[in-house]
């Protein structure tokens, strides 16, 4: 068979990779791809762009291609899966109308209240007098989002109301993130514990995936500007049974059958953002219509099912005669950043990889070759994943194994999977 991964991060490597391993693929192409795809036996990168619908399309046509795996939002929310399917194409991933729970935070807000789903309280606004009367009310800390897709950065947590009062103005007045910006979503600001909660669905059947916890921002102690993700690891500890059992009954099943009720039927990776509160209730943070970056890497590291034969069942309708087996082991991914990231950064840095063995792996994510020379392209660089008995191996192994990969001024969190050692270790 043949599959066509459309992305070209650090998800993409870890989803083609893990797609080649399968006896019945034979050929993995990935549009546009990375060095790490690139090196990767039976896949092929495609040099064409993620907004190019159209050139995607007939690329999948004309090498008859049998399923096709979105990564990022961009395209899903812009509706590629649309034109697939109209060509008759399999496309794993949500239509554009079910992609809006990523694409639109007052979409989403709207949805939850309407279906009982708990989550923060919250207010919708584009009036910047209305919404800054609102915050005097509410009062700090206190969290500001802007609408639509900002790549992570549109999410203010703001300990002040002066803070919160100023990313209004920016957002709405000051343009900050454009047509994305031109509604906000002001909402109570949570405590608890973060985890990832991705599931795959086939329009009616849900298949929970091992849950796992990235750290959003930049610096060690989740202190400094929030990136894409630092870092990753698999399984959460903060997701026991009982807190598995309550996501699915108390967001994942609702949300489903919320969607049916309201005419949606989707289908693809989804991905729930949940703060687990001190009293036990997961409340939704985020949905993101697609997998994790960088929760693939330790999650898909993990994975001994055949990921093929999941996303075949998934656009079959027949995801519920499938189970997903896991390496009992834990996986954790240390990201490895350009200097800078996530302001500013150089590329064009040559990057020596060292070796992998049978319980570590180098994800790349912005990475380009430069004909053998793996060189950096991006600001998330590499994603160094380690398997070991427990998360406190799996940290030692993924640190031991960074220290033989090297590009200049790389930077990196120190501390990825903290609380969850500190919890091992209690
Ligand atoms: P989002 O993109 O909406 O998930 O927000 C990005 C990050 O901001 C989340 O992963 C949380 O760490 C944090 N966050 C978002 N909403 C809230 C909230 N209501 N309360 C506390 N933290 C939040
Ligand atoms: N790691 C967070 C995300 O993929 O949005």
């Amino acid at each position: 068979m043949k599959v066509f991964v459309i992305g070209g991060g650090g998800r993409e490597h870890a989803l083609a990779w893990k797609l080649s391993q399968s006896p019945r693929v034979n050929e993995v192409f990935v549009a546009p791809g990375n060095a790490g795809t690139a090196l990767e036996e039976k896949v092929t990168n495609i040099d064409l762009s993620i907004s190019d619908l159209d050139s995607l399309v007939t690329f999948a046509e004309s090498h008859a291609i049998d399923y096709t795996v979105i990564g990022p939002e961009g395209p899903l929310v812009d509706g590629v899966v649309n034109h697939f399917e109209a060509k008759g194409l399999h496309c794993f991933g949500p239509r554009a109308d079910c992609a809006q729970l990523e694409g639109s935070k007052a979409f989403t807000k709207e949805f939850l209240k309407r279906h009982n789903i708990p989550t923060a309280a919250y207010g919708t606004f584009t009036d910047v007098n209305q919404a800054l009367a609102y915050l005097d009310k509410a009062g700090a800390p206190i969290v500001v989002k802007a609408d639509g897709l900002t790549a992570g950065k549109g999410v203010i947590l703001a300990d002040t109301l002066d803070q919160a009062k100023s990313a209004v103005q920016d957002i709405l007045q000051g343009n900050q993130f454009g047509e994305a910006g031109s509604r906000v979503v002001i909402e109570e600001f949570l405590t608890g514990e973060e985890a990832s909660f991705i599931v795959m669905v086939d329009g009616t059947d849900v298949l929970p995936l091992a849950s796992s916890q990235d750290h959003k921002a930049a610096y060690d102690s989740d202190v400094g500007p929030n990136t894409g993700g630092m870092g990753a690891y698999s399984p959460a500890p903060v997701v026991d049974q009982m807190c598995h059992d309550r996501i699915m009954s108390e967001v994942i099943q609702p949300t489903i059958h919320g969607l049916a009720a309201d005419g949606l039927r989707y289908r693809g990776f989804l991905y729930a953002g949940i703060m687990v509160t001190v009293d036990g209730t997961p409340k939704v943070l985020e949905y993101n219509c697609r997998f994790g970056d960088p929760e693939t890497q330790p999650i898909l590291f993990r994975l001994k099912s055949d990921l093929l034969d999941l996303i075949e069942a998934a656009c079959h309708g027949v995801l519920g005669d499938q189970i997903a087996v896991w390496d009992s082991r834990a996986a954790l991914g240390v990201v490895m950043a350009a200097p800078g990231y996530p302001g500013d950064y150089p590329k064009g840095a040559k990057i020596s990889l060292g070796q992998d063995t049978e319980d570590t792996k180098v994800f790349h994510a912005g990475t380009a070759i430069n004909g053998d020379q793996p060189v950096t392209s991006g600001g998330r660089v590499l994603c160094v994943t380690a398997l070991g008995s427990g998360v406190t191996e799996a940290q030692a192994k993924a640190y031991e194994r960074l220290k033989s990969a090297h590009f200049e001024g790389a930077e990196y969190r120190k501390d990825i999977g903290y609380r969850a050692v500190e919890r091992e270790n209690s």
